[in-house]
This record gives structure tokens, sequence and C-alpha cells, in this order.
């Protein structure tokens, strides 16, 4: 049996790179490893046997898990543990072996401090916050550069939202930077859609009204992630774009409205799509937590509210806690308003970030963007392989 561990499960998780083991303790259920920094983290038994990385309980290439999780026992105690060459290496009863590197170990410890540093680096913001200087990204450099790349995307985690410049007025340039990071998301309106004021719109979008913040496509069991629209033209008077930070529009609500805080992370909403073709429908809550209890999305678009399907004691609640979340995102105070310039290239994280824009003239001049999504396990994923590509470092 070898110490090997697969390529896959090696991948350095750079906030956690410095530390190093210190020393391994054998505890009744756990093992105790105590860091370089003085931090202990407890790693079950059960845990660690069943991340056994070595060739049996993982396809060498595929770098799957072929191990029967059944086939551990829950008072499963190791024989042996020691620290080698920063690595924790265990000896099981059954004399199989495993190897952990102090990497890897950090990066997956689940003690209550690790788990908070490993949180995911949001930054809350409101208008004050970003009008000075929004979050922004060279076209060329993205394109170009992979550490520009990765630094854009993770501006854009941080933050929900970047302006990418210098994009120019080419209609291929945004499928080009989105591509940069994933393969295009589809819809009924097509992987690249075209928002202009329309004689026979089917969406709001592409008409020149006045579009609240929002998040797109609520009526779809997944809202896509990472939402672009480049500006190819804006000659037209009005139609100033507005983004707003969701989250930071739900935290408000949860600290001066607790109640209502409660019943949108609790009471599903429900969003229904229609067109000549297409008929969708979803019901999910207004804010979403995730299993650690963090914020997980938005989904709010009042032109696709349908008619609730909640329990009958759930209506008026719901409604009073839809109206608070309503009157807040539209506060001046979470508002970030600007132009989009030709050339400029909204990117945000739709499942996050509100956006909308104020009602244009169409006949003061031409006002066209172009849009296109990458779903969020994508955006992730480019982010986590530029990261195991670079020794860039994170935070
Ligand atoms: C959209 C949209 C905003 C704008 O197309 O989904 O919200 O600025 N457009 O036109
Ligand atoms: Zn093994
Ligand atoms: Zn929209």
């Amino acid at each position: 049996v070898s110490f090997g561990q697969n390529q896959y499960m090696a991948v350095i998780e750079q906030g956690h790179a410095t530390l190093t083991l210190t020393s391994a303790l054998r505890d009744t259920n756990w093992v105790t490893v105590r860091w370089s920094n003085g931090h202990d983290s407890p790693f079950h038994y059960v845990w660690l046997r069943d991340n056994c990385g070595c060739a049996e309980c993982r396809h060498v290439i595929a770098g799957e898990r072929m191990s029967d999780p059944a086939s551990i026992p829950l008072d499963l105690i190791a024989t042996d543990v020691v620290t080698v060459d920063d690595s924790l290496l265990v000896t099981w009863p059954d004399a199989h072996r495993s190897s952990f590197s102090a990497q890897w170990l950090a990066a997956h410890a689940y003690d209550s401090v690790s788990r908070a540093r490993s949180r995911r680096p949001l930054q809350l913001w409101n208008a004050a916050d970003v009008a000075e200087a929004p979050p922004t990204a060279q076209f060329d450099e993205v394109m170009s550069d992979d550490t520009a790349l990765l630094e854009w995307l993770l501006r854009l985690q941080t933050y929900g939202f970047t302006i990418v410049r210098g994009m120019g007025s080419s209609p291929g340039n945004v499928p080009m930077l989105a591509k940069r990071i994933a393969f295009l998301r589809d819809s009924n309106f097509g992987q690249v859609w075209e928002v202009r004021s329309e004689p026979k719109p089917d969406s709001l979008a592409y008409t020149s009204v006045k579009l609240t913040a929002h998040t797109d496509l609520v009526s779809r069991e997944a809202q896509p992630g990472v939402q672009f629209l480049h500006c190819m033209v804006n000659e037209a008077q009005g139609g100033e774009s507005i983004l707003v930070d969701g989250f930071a529009v739900a935290e408000a609500l949860r600290q001066q409205n607790l109640e209502a805080w409660q019943t949108l992370i609790r009471v599903p909403a429900a969003f229904r799509y229609q067109n000549d073709d297409t008929d969708v429908c979803a019901s999910f809550p207004v804010i979403r937590l995730d299993h650690r209890n963090e914020y997980f999305e938005v989904r709010y678009s009042n032109a696709l509210l349908a008619p609730l399907d909640c329990d009958r004691d759930d209506v008026l609640p719901f409604y009073a806690a839809y109206q608070a979340f309503s009157l807040l995102l539209r506060e001046p105070r979470f508002e970030y308003s600007f132009r989009l310039e030709a050339g400029d290239c909204e990117v945000f994280d739709n499942r996050r970030v509100m956006h909308g824009r104020q009602a244009f003239d169409p006949n003061t001049g031409r006002r066209h963007l172009q849009g296109c999504y990458v779903d969020t396990d994508d955006f992730l994923s480019r982010i986590r392989v530029l990261q195991r590509q670079s020794d860039f470092r994170l935070r």
C-alpha cells in the first residue's frame, strides 16, 4: 500500500500555505493536529480513513473515490499516527496506511476557527463604498494574462460585480470575455442576447421602461451565476445603470426587521416567465442561506412575481417581508448608479447583486447592450483551477 496522494487531492489552498504541522496526538475518536501557529484541529479517524488518497482508495488517474463508505467502523482508531516531512502518516488496524499533507489538512480542517477562516471572501457594500472607485478590469489584460484573469475573478467574487473597460463595440467581444471563464449558459433568450427597445418585446428588458433592481431568470430552478452586460452604444437620454448588493440589503433587513428576514429566508416566493413557446416557474425564498448559514443567493424580480404557493398563514407575513425588502433595496444608500459607456461591460454575480436601469428615451439616440451568462459552478471552478496553476497569493 502506497502513501501516495492523487493529483486532485493535493490542491493547495493558498491562504493556508504557511501553516506547518508541529505534532499529532491520538485521542479516542480523533487525531489532534497542532499547527505552527499553536492552533489545534481535530480530525476524526473515520473522516481520515474516508479521505484516504492512496491508490487503493482513489483511482490514480480519474481521481475519484473507489472505497466503500460502509466498510469503515465508526469506532475505528488508528494504531499509529506520526508527522513526517510536514505530512500526517496514519497506520490503521488492518495495516492500511494513509498520508495527508499539512496543506491538505489545513485546507480541510473543520474546527470552528478553521471553518470561519475559509468563509467565502465576500465584501458587502453600499453605494458610497464603490461609487468613487468601482472594481474594474481591462478587457485586453484579462484576455491575455492569466494572473490578470484570476485577479479579476477574485474581485468579482469579493464585490459581486466589476466593470470591464476597453471592450469596444464589437458584437463578439462579450461571449469572448465570458468564455475566458467557461462555456455559456443557455436559455430561451439564447446564449447571447441583445438588449434594446423592440417593437414586440418578450421581456421588459427589451423595452425602454425603467427596470427596478432585479436578478435575472428568477423563474428557473438555477439562476445564472455570472451575468455580462456589454454596452455597445448608449446615446439615448436616460438608461443609467443600477447595481445593488443584494446581500448587503438582506443583511440590513436582518438588522432592522428580523421577522421579515426570517420570513424571506423561509417562505418561498413564486416566479413565472412565459412567452409564445416558454413557460418556466420556480418557487424559492427571496433570500437563501447555505449549509453554513451564510448568504447563498438573492432571487428577486418583481416583474416576474407569480401567484404565491405557500401556506395560508404565510401569505400576510410574506407580503409584509417582501414589501420591506422591496422598499429597502431602492434606498439610495444601496443603489450604485452609473452610466455605462460604449465599450464598458458590467459583470456581476446575478445571484447576489441586483441590476436595473433607468427608463430611456429611444427617440434621442440608440441604446444597445449585449448580454450572456456563465454559471456559478464554472466561475468558481475557473478560480480554483487558476489558483492551482499559479502561486498567486490569495488574500
Ligand atoms: C436585462 C437587464 C439592464 C439594462 O437585460 O436583464 O436588466 O441596462 N438590462 O438594460
Ligand atoms: Zn487508502
Ligand atoms: Zn436583467
